[in-house]
């Protein structure tokens, strides 16, 4: 099937994940469409990473499916998983671990480019600069080690090095949460202006629900492996319906927060659902 501007790029249909007894992952489905962001919303352990990893095939689904432009995602063929491996791109809380410490940032780069393009030495150094623009590193950060970096010019770094293979997709998994507030909104607005510019989708995971109001259009809300509710980001932000994103919603410190009735509200929930509960 090819690509056609009307189809979502990704469709998630019965998305189950199993380790051992542990159901982590459990009937999610949802789509995204061509140029949307999408938010993935929930606490430590509702299983946010999960569906993220199998959405870019690190992780393989004990049942239900992934389609990329289409295409089942995790059971094609080598050449079509490298195919998709380059429409979808991952990016991680620190990248830190996916860069070899002793490439420069130009030259980490420049590696996929190698990998997955034609391109002279010249013309792949003038698309190395054109990256680094574009997520707002300067030549001087171009021309360090990782480690020389801020974590917010990692993360920088990170993107480019994405970009640069053109995904249709991007997963990106808590990818601000280790930065500072400030920094955080930097690299929220670049983000936003890459999406403005291209006709890249995001799929952001996030505990945090500022963040996920800043970046998507849509956001589904897991708990427990399950989606417990969805719907565009600012309704479920300003009403949301179910307990459980009022609470994720009432976690958020904020002037006038009160802990103790967030503690008392998990607890109810929990009881409620007769499922451990530990937001607080
Ligand atoms: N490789 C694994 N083996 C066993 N359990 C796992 C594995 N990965 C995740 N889990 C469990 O699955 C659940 C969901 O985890 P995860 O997807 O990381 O949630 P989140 O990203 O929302 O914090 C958790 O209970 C976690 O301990
Ligand atoms: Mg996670």
């Amino acid at each position: 099937m090819s690509p056609s501007a009307a189809a979502p790029v990704l469709e998630v249909t019965g998305l189950c994940k199993r380790f051992g007894t542990l159901t982590a992952v459990d009937d999610v489905d949802f789509t995204l469409e061509r140029g949307a962001s999408l938010g993935i919303v929930g606490e430590s352990g509702s299983g946010k990473t999960t569906t993220a990893r199998i959405l870019v095939g690190l992780e393989r689904a004990t049942a239900g499916e992934v389609r990329l432009d289409g295409e089942l995602v995790g059971t094609s063929s080598r050449r079509q998983r490298v195919a998709q491996a380059r429409r979808i791109q991952m990016i991680f809380q620190d990248p830190y671990q996916s860069f070899d410490p002793r490439l420069t940032v130009e030259e980490a780069i420049a590696e996929p480019l190698r990998l997955h393009f034609r391109l002279s030495a010249e013309a792949r150094r003038r698309r190395v600069a054109e990256l680094c623009d574009q997520v707002g590193l300067s030549e001087r950060n171009a021309r360090a080690l990782p480690r020389q970096l801020s974590g917010g010019q990692r993360q920088r770094a990170a993107i480019a090095r994405a970009l640069g293979i053109e995904p249709a997709v991007l997963v990106l998994d808590e990818a601000v949460a280790a930065l500072d507030v400030s920094i955080q909104a930097q690299v929220l607005t670049l983000l936003d202006q890459i999406r403005r510019d291209t006709d890249i989708s995001y799929v952001f995971v996030s505990h945090d629900l500022g963040v996920v109001r800043a970046v998507t259009d849509t956001a589904v809300v897991m708990r427990l492996g399950r989606v417990v509710e969805r719907g565009p980001t600012e309704d479920l932000l300003r009403s949301p319906q179910h307990p459980y994103t009022r609470l994720l919603l009432d976690s958020v410190p904020e002037p006038g927060w009160d802990p103790a009735a967030v503690a008392r509200s998990n607890r109810a929930l929990a009881a409620a659902a007769d499922a451990p509960g530990d937001l607080a």
